[in-house]
């Protein structure tokens, strides 16, 4: 028998998702079929106006019995139909990884399947190679812009384990950003769909921001400096008293400003990743319509594709989580590795991606 064919590929994968305000469960086959996801969106932050901790990892611990129940249920399967349980454990808030990790670990003893620990951010990066999400497929290597409430960085995505972050934000995410925005402009939170249907109504012109590290070398992202300048903008208005013109206005040049930055940041990272074959945006903010029309342009510029997973797999979802543990478990079982099995890992609210490497120790890349 070949190394290889020694370890099947455990599969399909149930996995969970905890590692910020929404609570996800997935299960996927080896193909990718996605048997069965749920996501529960937290509804407890809403009058803190962001992600309060706390709340979020007593919400997922409340949550997530059930979830997995249902989640199993809509699969048709019994839960020894599993071949692998994998959990985000990290980077993220850590009480909910805590949790999340803790309900997956459980589950992989009692069924005596091995447990693959999941980075979230290289979830976010490999799910555009989830069949039939990318028209032709998202060979590597391709560049990831990942734009969340949470997260704000260009990756080469280069194999599964090999990620090179080429840039990040030095300040704010670029959805944090938004909602803080949405919040001086009264709008409810999450605040990036309430600027969005503001903007659509409103004149940039009259509002002109500024547009922080613009074309500076790199890829990193700053937006302390132009959430301050939308302040400034406000602050001739009485409270209370703000035009919905003037709104809409700021709103729009906000939009402008940030799908500008972030397609001058993504061009510089295309210049830094010359062997790039694709331009993938996720994250929340990637259902920006003006950010995707930017950024549909700047890979057409340079005769790259541009693709963006479907909304509910753009945003926290646990197929990817599912993904991100097979194709690590294929990788594993290419090289002639045992199944990943990371009961002993601990949640970490940081996981830098290119520790990532170290799960295929000492191998050759295959082929
Ligand atoms: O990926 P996501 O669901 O959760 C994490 O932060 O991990 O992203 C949520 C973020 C929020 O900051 C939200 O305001 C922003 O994505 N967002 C948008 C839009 N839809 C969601 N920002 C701009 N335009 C949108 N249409
Ligand atoms: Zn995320």
């Amino acid at each position: 028998m070949s190394p290889s064919s020694a370890h099947p590929v455990p599969t399909p994968v149930l996995a969970i998702e905890s590692s910020c305000d929404d609570t996800a469960c997935a299960i996927v086959a080896s193909d990718g079929a996605i048997l069965a996801e749920a996501v529960l969106s937290q509804s407890g932050h809403i009058p803190f106006g962001g992600v309060v901790p706390e709340i979020a990892a007593r919400a997922h611990l409340a949550a997530l019995p059930a979830l997995v129940r249902h989640t199993l249920d809509r699969a048709g399967l019994p839960p020894s139909g599993l071949g692998a349980i994998a959990a985000s454990t990290g980077p993220g808030l850590i009480g909910g990884l805590i949790v999340g990790a803790g309900v997956a670990k459980g589950l992989a003893v009692a069924l005596d399947r091995p447990f693959v620990a999941v980075n979230h951010i290289e979830a976010h990066a490999l799910t555009a190679r989830l069949p039939g999400l990318v028209p032709g497929g998202a060979p590597f290597p391709y560049l990831l812009l990942l734009v969340s409430g949470g997260h704000c960085q260009c990756i080469a995505v280069e194999g599964v384990g090999r990620y090179r972050k080429l840039g990040g934000t030095i300040d704010d995410a670029a959805g944090e950003a938004f909602d803080k925005v949405a919040k001086m402009l009264g709008l409810g939170w999450p605040g990036g769909p309430a600027v969005e249907a503001l903007a659509a109504e409103g004149d940039p012109a009259p509002y002109p921001l500024p547009r922080p590290l613009f074309g500076r070398p790199g890829c990193d992202f700053s937006f302390s400096g132009l959430k301050t300048a939308v302040a400034q903008k406000l602050a001739p208005f009485a409270a209370g008293a703000l035009p919905r013109s003037a709104a809409a206005g700021i709103a729009a040049s906000f939009q402008d400003a940030v799908a500008a930055i972030v397609a001058d940041r993504v061009a510089h990272a295309l210049d830094m990743m010359p062997q790039a074959t694709l331009l993938v945006a996720a994250g929340g903010v990637a259902a920006n319509t003006r950010l995707r029309a930017c950024l549909t342009d700047l890979a057409a510029s340079r005769g790259l594709p541009f693709a963006a997973p479907p909304l509910r797999l753009c945003t926290d979802n646990a197929v990817m989580v599912a993904w991100a543990a097979i194709e690590t478990l294929r990788e594993r079982h290419a090289r002639g590795l045992p199944p990943a099995d990371d009961l002993d890992l601990l949640p970490r609210p940081r996981w830098p991606l290119e520790q990532m490497a170290e799960r295929f120790p000492m191998t050759a890349p295959p082929g």
